[in-house]
């Protein structure tokens, strides 16, 4: 008997209970309210307490989606994380939050960055590894804790990032036609300038570098629609799909204009994409589970309905996935 398609069986999301509004912002750095509504829909972000790592993040809504899933930790034998914020450069994140979880030895574990796209780096590559047969259930999960790669007397980057945790378990399907049915992953060649956190340079001193997100603002947001357009596209045409058939479009949740205008060229109706980014600002690999919780927690996302995740990020790296819940 064939084997059943991989599926995502469980959610969960985490953020920092520290809202910082943008009015807090508007006493930091010249900006106001109005602006950042009016030009990116963000009003309000998380950020992390002092001590309050990625992994903590990472491990409560991994937590959280086992839980979703009906799944113990020791279910769990492949662990991919997403992130451009690690605790440490070594070992993996993935491993800090597999011994909090208590997820036995000899489970898989390691991160992956694909910055913003990472979540659905994850995600292909978890859904190539348990569609072998090597594996049975993965956790992805995306996680970051911007706020301390933010250089918070830069108004053009500090207003749209924010900090949290999103993650899904993924295993063989429980219910008919539930499937991950396709995914793509790109990057454009030669963007790496455009959005990078410089650093950690092994050949400078600490003291001769800072580690914040520098950004060429204008040139990712045209790349940015090009490309979650394109990867879009692609998926419809890969598996002989009309927009009109797809449920529920969770977009990397970066900026209501990028949103509005990928909306216009796809030619779908906006209230077809769910939409958090006003609550969380852009929390990179963290964006797509947590809007994809909120989306199935808040009825959004039924069984039986299809599903198209997008994203991009820096790299510049993009991808999309269309999902049957
Ligand atoms: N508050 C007030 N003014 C600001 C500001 C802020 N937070 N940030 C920039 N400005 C100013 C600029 O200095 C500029 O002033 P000037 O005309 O005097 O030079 C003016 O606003 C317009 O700046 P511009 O960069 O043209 O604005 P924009 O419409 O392109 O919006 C972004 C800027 C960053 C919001 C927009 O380019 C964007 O969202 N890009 C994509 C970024 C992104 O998603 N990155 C993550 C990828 S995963």
């Amino acid at each position: 008997m064939a084997s059943p398609p991989i599926a995502i069986l469980g959610t969960g999301a985490h953020a920092p209970s520290r809202i910082l509004t943008n009015e807090e912002l508007a006493q930091r750095v010249d900006t106001s309210h109005e602006w950042i509504v009016s030009r990116t829909g963000i009003r309000e972000r998380r950020v992390a307490e002092p001590g309050q790592t990625t992994a903590d993040l990472a491990s409560a809504a991994a937590a959280e989606a086992l839980a979703n899933a009906g799944l113990a930790p020791a279910d769990i034998d492949l662990l991919i994380l997403a992130t451009v914020t690690p605790d440490l450069d070594m070992p993996a994140t993935a491993c800090l939050v597999q011994q909090r979880l208590g997820i036995p030895s000899g489970a898989a574990c390691f991160d992956v960055n694909a910055a913003c796209t990472g979540f659905l780096y994850g995600l292909d590559v978890a859904w190539s590894m348990l569609s072998s047969g090597r594996y049975r259930h993965a956790l992805v999960i995306g996680a970051e804790r911007l706020s301390s790669v933010l250089d918070w007397e830069d108004r053009t980057t500090c207003v749209l990032f924010g900090d949290g945790a999103g993650a899904a378990v993924l295993g063989p399907a429980r219910r008919p036609g539930a499937a991950i049915l396709a995914s793509r992953l790109h990057t454009v060649a030669g963007t790496s300038d455009l959005l990078h956190i410089p650093g950690p340079s092994y050949s400078l001193e600490p003291a001769e570098h800072r580690r914040v997100i520098r950004m060429k603002g204008k040139e990712v947001f045209k790349l940015a629609v090009r490309a979650m357009e394109d990867v879009a596209r692609e998926l419809l045409e890969q598996q002989r799909i009309s927009g009109d058939q797809i449920d529920c479009i969770i977009p990397h949740q970066a900026n209501q204009r990028i949103i509005d205008a990928i909306a216009q060229y796809l030619q779908l109706p906006l209230d077809r994409f769910f939409i958090n980014l006003d609550r969380y600002g852009n929390t990179s690999a963290a964006s797509i589970p947590i809007a994809l919780h909120e989306a199935r927690t808040q009825g959004r996302v039924q069984p039986g309905q299809l599903v198209l995740l997008v994203a991009f990020g820096a790299g510049l790296t993009y991808g999309g996935a269309l999902v049957r819940w």
